[in-house]
């Protein structure tokens, strides 16, 4: 008797419960629809920032919202407008993709999440050729001292990472010419060859400044020890060169 009772009314609420439950969870709730998923930027020069709008429509029934992006391409993602899509409503999700520092066939995916039901996550793919260019500084906004900054960030595309896999000579033109001058015979910064210069200062110390800079913020230490580009071996090629040209004979230049 009791226990029935109870019965009845745990079925009374369950029947006063249902409807409300059954109106949740019917229909298709949100439902996010891209226009497309893959979009190729085709061939890009390496110094060019590029973007993309993907636009997509809420063909659910149930308001949408994209609560998450996950770039796996060294690309940033925007929603452009954050509030709920009605059904019904459209979109977009911005991506900006900077191809520096890459070359060749290159594939990315992001993936986007939203308030779905299934909870499935949708992969935005993108696709480049990318065309590494010789980058050239822009006229005034290159800055006329920068200490070890020179080798870092930004910096480095142009004054570190030439290094890479020369010695000598081939290292000089590189990643010294642009301020000592074609042979080290001067430009922006002093001739290396002056006959002074050389004779006065033996390999320990040629080394010590390639390696540690000068006290001159201008030139920068461009060891590996200093965050530089150069190892050891590298700086013993550079050495022995200055060496090989030796100092300049009066009059030649
Ligand atoms: C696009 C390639 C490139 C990038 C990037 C670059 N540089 Fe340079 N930099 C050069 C070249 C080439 C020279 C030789 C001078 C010239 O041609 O203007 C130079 C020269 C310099 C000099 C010597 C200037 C002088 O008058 O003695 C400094 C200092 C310098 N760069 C600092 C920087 C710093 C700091 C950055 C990063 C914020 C940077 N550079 C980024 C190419 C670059
Ligand atoms: C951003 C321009 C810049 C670059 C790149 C650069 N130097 Fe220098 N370097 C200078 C300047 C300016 C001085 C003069 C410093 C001073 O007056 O103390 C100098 C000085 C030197 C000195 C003499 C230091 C002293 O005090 O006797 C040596 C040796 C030298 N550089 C070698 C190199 C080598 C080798 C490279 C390439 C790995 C290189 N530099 C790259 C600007 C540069």
């Amino acid at each position: 008797m009791h226990l029935k009772r109870i019965g009845t009314m745990a079925a009374t609420v369950l029947v006063l419960l249902l409807p409300l439950a059954v109106a949740e969870e019917t229909g298709t709730g949100p439902i996010i629809r891209f226009e497309k998923t893959a979009h190729d930027f085709g061939k890009l020069p390496s110094d060019s920032k590029v973007a993309f709008s993907w636009s997509f429509r809420n063909i659910g029934d149930a308001p949408l919202k994209i609560t998450g992006t996950r770039p796996q391409c060294g690309c940033t993602a925007t929603v452009q407008d954050d509030t709920l899509i009605p059904p019904g409503g459209s979109g977009s999700l911005e991506i900006t993709f900077d191809p520096a520092g890459l070359s060749g066939s290159i594939r990315k995916s992001l993936a986007v999440r939203t308030n779905e039901r299934s909870e499935r996550r949708t992969l935005l793919e993108i696709m480049a050729t990318v065309i590494p260019v010789e980058r050239k500084v822009e006229e005034g906004t290159h800055p006329p001292t920068a200490g070890q900054s020179l080798l870092i960030g930004s910096c480095a595309g142009c004054h570190a990472a030439p290094a890479a896999g020369r010695t000598g000579a081939d290292l000089y033109a590189a990643v010294c010419a642009m301020c000592h001058g074609e042979n080290a015979t001067g430009g922006l910064a002093p001739s290396l060859r002056e006959r002074d210069y050389l004779t006065s200062r033996d390999d320990v110390e040629l080394h010590g400044y390639i390696t540690y800079g000068s006290a001159n913020p201008k030139m920068p230490g461009f060891s590996a020890l200093m965050g530089g580009p150069l190892s050891e071996p590298q700086i013993d090629s550079l050495v022995e060169l200055l060496r090989t040209w030796g100092p300049l004979s009066s009059g030649e230049k």
